[in-house]
């Protein structure tokens, strides 16, 4: 059964430790995802951006698909379903479909707009069990054609955000999502610890997590830091594997031209990330 990621969080942020979301794009992703953290019996979040909701068919194929693995694969971990970068209307959707959790992302709104706006999810999703996530400061990079400028968040801010009752906070500490660029400055450790102490206890997330150095991941979970988002580290770890497989042309070979032959060494690639982030994030076996 889909948990709210509330539980989870609070328990990471007191454990100094952080529940990776992983976004999923299909099948076999969601799949590979389940198993590895029931193998290492740590909890996850599900993240499923707007745009991956509609290429899977929508929001209740989503809910039906990730149920009906739960059940079939016997997963007993604490998952959550989650939307990532939610508009207002895609929030309200999902909760309606029967996710567990909802990102609702007004940080391209004014701050005024945000507050009212996170407010009204709230009250809709807390009644039916589902944690909030807000942000304040846009995230860097683009997301599924969602363009953040990369800013860091004003403490201020944070606080007024977190004092309408969210679950979580993604706060912009200059990360990006996707690829890092050569001559990116790094988190910006004093803003995170100014946020922390605006903010009290409310977990903290990390967007774009791929390709943050280990140092730096371990620093902003000592900070507060309780969920980091990875998103683009699996698509490149998947394409990776999928290119080698057809470039060694295995799908000549025999019935090499069978889909879950092709798909095969992808999904073991994205098991093998997943292991090492749950690992870094030191969230095994804290199901
Ligand atoms: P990356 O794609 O950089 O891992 O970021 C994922 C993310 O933050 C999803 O919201």
């Amino acid at each position: 059964m889909l948990v709210s990621a509330k539980e989870m969080l609070n328990k990471a942020r007191e454990g100094k430790y952080a529940v990776g979301q992983f976004n999923i794009n299909n099948l076999e992703w969601t799949k590979a995802i389940l198993l590895t953290v029931q193998e290492n019996n740590s909890p996850v979040i599900l993240g499923v951006s707007e745009g991956a909701g509609k290429y899977m068919g929508g929001y209740h194929v989503v809910v039906g698909m990730v149920n009906g693995l739960l059940k079939d694969l016997n997963i007993t971990v604490p998952v959550a379903l989650h939307i990532d970068h939610g508009s207002y209307e895609g929030a309200l959707k999902v909760i309606e479909a029967g996710f567990s959790s909802v990102m609702f992302d007004g940080s391209h709104y004014s701050i005024d707009e945000n507050i009212e706006k996170t407010k009204e999810i709230i009250r809709i999703a807390i009644e039916k069990g589902v944690s909030v996530e807000a942000e304040v400061g846009s995230i860097g990079g683009e997301e599924d054609g969602v363009i953040g400028a990369g800013e860091i968040a004003d403490p201020n801010e944070c606080k007024q955000i977190t004092d309408l009752g969210v679950t979580m906070l993604a706060a912009g500490i200059g990360n990006i999502h996707g690829r890092y660029p050569a001559n990116w400055k790094g988190l910006d450790f004093e803003a995170l610890a100014k946020i922390k102490a605006a903010t009290s206890d409310v977990p903290l997330v990390l967007h774009g997590g791929t390709g943050i150095p280990t140092d730096m991941i371990k620093e902003a979970i000592s900070l507060g830091v309780a969920k980091i988002n990875v998103n683009t580290e699996l698509q490149l770890a998947f394409a990776d594997a999928t290119r080698k497989y057809i470039e060694s042309g295995k799908d000549l070979e025999g019935k090499g031209f069978d889909p879950r032959k092709i798909i095969a060494p992808g999904f073991e690639a994205i098991k093998a990330s997943v292991k090492e982030k749950i690992h870094l994030f030191g969230s095994v076996n804290k199901a």
